[in-house]
């Protein structure tokens, strides 16, 4: 896989599954735009561990929720680099809780980051894309999205709107040379699972086939296969990354 003089953005690229989606692209060649919300160190540190591949990145602060950050971050790409090919819908959250427990504000936070700011990227991403007639947009979804979990209603809500969002958009951007697929992990070692019990974490490895939790990485390089012209004839997928979690 060459990614030489392509351009990534990567949202949530500061930690976890971004930040390795980051330095795999970058590594293959890709120059990319790392972002994050909060404090601008983290994403300025990702943004020099790709340098170190040689390429060029930069670093954009915005909270993709908000339509008017989203866009400034597709702007941000653009001025630096003059084009964006691969779109990587990284960024998401969990308010876990069951259901009689769970506020309204998780709801509605988990939905507003997780789907609407997908729906953000996408729509400003879609312009930009079909000006240039090549593009490849993949988003994460999650297993949960699939076959759903207690004490993740949002999430799971979030999730397959993901799935249902990239099979829609996979119809109408594939006549301008644009790729919409969307990546499924199951459990993967993050900051995200960090804070769940041990008994939990337990539960969940007795039913993967492969008893492990996946990397970071392992998810990465299936992005990179979905962002490479190798996956040029697969539109509208899901592709569950989860050691046989689901099948
Ligand atoms: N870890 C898992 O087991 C797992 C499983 C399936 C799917 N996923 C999905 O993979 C993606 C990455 O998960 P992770 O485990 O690396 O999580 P993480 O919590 O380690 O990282 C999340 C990233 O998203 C960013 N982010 C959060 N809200 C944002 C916003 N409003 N605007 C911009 N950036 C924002 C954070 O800054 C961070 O960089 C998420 O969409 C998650 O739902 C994770």
């Amino acid at each position: 896989m060459d990614f030489k003089n392509k351009v990534a953005v990567v949202t949530g690229g500061t930690q976890g599954i971004g930040k390795a989606v980051c330095l795999k692209l970058a590594s293959l060649g890709a120059n990319i735009v790392v972002n994050g919300i909060g404090s601008i160190e983290q994403a300025e540190a990702v943004k020099k561990e790709c340098e170190a591949y040689g390429v060029q990145a930069i670093a954009v602060i915005s909270d993709i929720s908000s339509f008017d950050e989203a866009k400034h971050l597709m702007d941000e790409a653009v001025k630096a680099f003059g084009r964006i090919d691969i779109l990587v819908n990284n960024a998401g959250i969990t308010r876990d809780q069951l259901i009689l427990r769970m506020k309204e504000s998780d709801f509605d936070d988990v939905i507003r980051v997780n789907l609407k700011g997908c729906w953000n990227c996408m729509k400003h991403v879609s312009r930009i894309m079909t000006k240039q007639r090549y593009g490849k947009i993949i988003s994460m979804a999650s297993v949960v999205g699939v076959q759903g979990n207690a004490g993740q209603i949002n999430y799971a809500a979030s999730k397959a709107g993901i799935i249902g969002m990239t099979k829609s958009l996979a119809k109408e951007l594939a006549s301008r040379g644009i790729n919409v697929n969307a990546v499924a992990p199951g459990f993967v070692d993050t900051q995200m699972t960090e804070v769940l019990d041990e008994k939990i974490k337990e539960q969940i490895l007795a039913h993967i086939p492969f008893h492990k939790m996946a990397s970071p990485e392992d998810i990465a390089n299936v992005v990179a296969f979905l962002a490479s012209d190798l996956s040029s004839y697969m539109t509208g997928q899901t592709l569950n990354v989860d050691g046989g979690m689901v099948m």
